[in-house]
């Protein structure tokens, strides 16, 4: 289903159904927007990474609505035709279901997102079928949830014992009863997420999860070696925009000083007579 048709959620279980996998990737302004909807990526994240990876801080938590807000509107002007997923951040959704209603219907109604993603498993099914049922298409995320990632003992790998792997199918089947379209599993071994991809009807998007999972999630920055504080071990890097862009911002700030930028080509011209008569008036 790659190209510029904007995936609705019949075609989603579709691509489950006949193993068609799904292309997801994070962006967090117009120019990714653009780039990601060119290359054919099926669905764009504006994850709540964008703490970290766009805005400097060193976990999820600080992000606020009104900076998805502001994110996830500068992505939907940059991919009109894709299937936007809005995060919501930490704090938006976890009070009460009556705030996780409202604040998704704003990333719904005014960023113009095409579904909303919270953390959380069986604690969460209840706010996941709530914003469902007030017409919001839902996306679950379980594994490692950054949101709440000291409750877990850091960034790791989660459902290792048997007890936590049986937990987390737990967790996947409450949401897909709940009516979350998608789930995505972060930071899981492969076999578990393989057996939960089998135990739920919609379709499972890894991240550091194995290749069982229907479909992947990778962010924009690590993908592109744009983010060099930390790289995690599943991350596949594709391009090293950062070092490209420091020695090319290098290169100019040297051609400045040394007079070489800029040349002939990327100046104006004016009439020589006209500048000649100039500098007759002003007697140079
Ligand atoms: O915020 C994000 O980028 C995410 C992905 C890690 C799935 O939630």
């Amino acid at each position: 289903m790659s190209g510029n048709t904007k995936l609705l959620l019949n075609n989603l279980k579709e691509m489950k159904l006949s193993g068609e996998k799904i292309s997801v990737v994070t962006a967090y302004s117009y120019p990714q927007a653009q780039m990601a909807e060119e290359a054919g990526i099926d669905m764009i994240l504006v994850g709540d990474s964008l703490g970290m990876v766009e805005l400097g801080y060193s976990d999820t938590v600080p992000v606020t609505m009104e900076d998805m807000l502001i994110h996830i509107k500068a992505v939907r002007r940059g991919a009109p035709d894709t299937h936007l997923i809005c995060d919501m951040p930490f704090m938006s959704y976890n009070i009460s279901i009556e705030q996780a209603i409202e604040n998704a219907g704003i990333l719904y109604q005014k960023g113009r997102a095409d579904s909303v993603k919270l953390e959380g498993g069986t604690d969460y099914a209840d706010t996941v079928s709530a914003v469902f049922r007030a017409g919001i298409p839902v996306c679950g995320h379980i594994g490692l949830t950054p949101q709440t990632a000291a409750l877990l003992g850091g960034h790791k790998v989660q459902g290792k014992s048997l007890d936590a792997a049986k937990k987390m199918i737990d967790d996947a089947v409450a949401l897909d009863e709940a009516g979350a379209y998608a789930i995505v599993l972060e930071a899981i071994p492969a076999g578990l997420a393989g057996i939960i991809s089998e135990k739920v009807s919609v379709p499972t998007i890894g991240i550091g999860a194995g290749a069982a999972c229907d479909g992947q999630v990778l962010v924009f920055h690590d993908m592109l070696g744009m983010y060099k504080k930390f790289t995690p071990k599943f991350v596949k890097i594709y391009a090293d925009i950062y070092s490209d862009s420091v020695n090319a911002l290098s290169r100019y700030s040297s051609e400045v000083k040394d007079g070489i930028f800029p040349g002939a080509e990327h100046s104006f011209k004016i009439k020589e007579e006209t500048l000649e008569q100039l500098k007759e008036l002003l007697k140079m």
